[in-house]
């Protein structure tokens, strides 16, 4: 079997953004572990609408050119990890964008994520564990929470998430489990005895017929 690929998604795409510190650290960390393949995904080189297709792309043909590319990106990946700040205690519109405009490409995959904010970004990773779940993936337990005096620290300080041990030792937890998570179902679905997926079908609404009030 390959190595599996684990793709870094920058959840974050506005100027000035934090997403793109934390992203760098565990790519950084990421790439030191020789079972895996590693690429960064940034948001911002996908600059997709807001949702606007005819149909979900659980069933519809997405039309959009840059969704497309990345419904292809997310498609060679064996793995994630999601990169998201908090905004109103969930996770920023553009990363759960990018996570509706794919499908298929996302099933029976593995995701960790890493989070920053008042609660370590706990909240918004809530959110889209639970948006995975939907995804037919794999959300790993275990996170990487950047509170707010180690996220003054990084801004305001000049310190590095590196000097935080506590975040070296979560951020070895995460990998070591996505890595496994990544073997065993890239295993799992290179099976030709896999078990076929349950898509789901298209959401009908029923006409509604409504007399005039007398
Ligand atoms: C629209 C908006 C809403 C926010 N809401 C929260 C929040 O609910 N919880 C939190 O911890 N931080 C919140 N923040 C502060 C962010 O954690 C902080 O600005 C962070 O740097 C945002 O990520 P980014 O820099 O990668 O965009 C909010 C920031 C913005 C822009």
């Amino acid at each position: 079997m390959a190595k599996p690929k684990i793709a870094i998604i920058v959840g974050t795409t506005r100027p000035g953004r934090f997403s793109e510190i934390p992203a760098a650290w565990i790519a950084e960390l990421a790439a030191k572990r020789p079972e895996i393949e590693v690429e960064v995904l940034d948001l911002r080189d996908y600059p997709m609408p807001l949702f606007d297709e005819a149909g979900a792309p659980a069933w519809a043909p997405t039309q959009n050119e840059v969704a497309l590319r990345w419904q292809q990106k997310v498609a060679e990946a064996d793995g994630f990890i999601a990169v998201t700040g908090e905004y109103n205690r969930g996770p920023a519109a553009v990363l759960k964008n990018a996570f509706d405009y794919a499908y298929k490409e996302w099933n029976r995959k593995p995701i960790a994520f890493v989070g920053y904010g008042g609660t370590g970004g706990a909240r918004a990773i809530e959110q889209l564990r639970l948006n995975a779940i939907e995804m037919q993936m794999a959300p790993i337990r275990v996170g990487v929470h950047i509170q707010a005096p180690v996220y003054m620290a990084v801004r305001n300080e000049g310190k590095t998430l590196d000097s935080f041990d506590f975040l070296q030792q979560s951020a070895g937890d995460l990998l070591d489990q996505l890595i496994w998570w990544a073997y065993v179902l890239k295993a799992a679905r290179e099976d030709q005895r896999a078990v076929p997926l349950l898509t789901p079908t298209p959401h009908t609404i029923p006409d509604i017929e409504v007399e005039a009030a007398a």
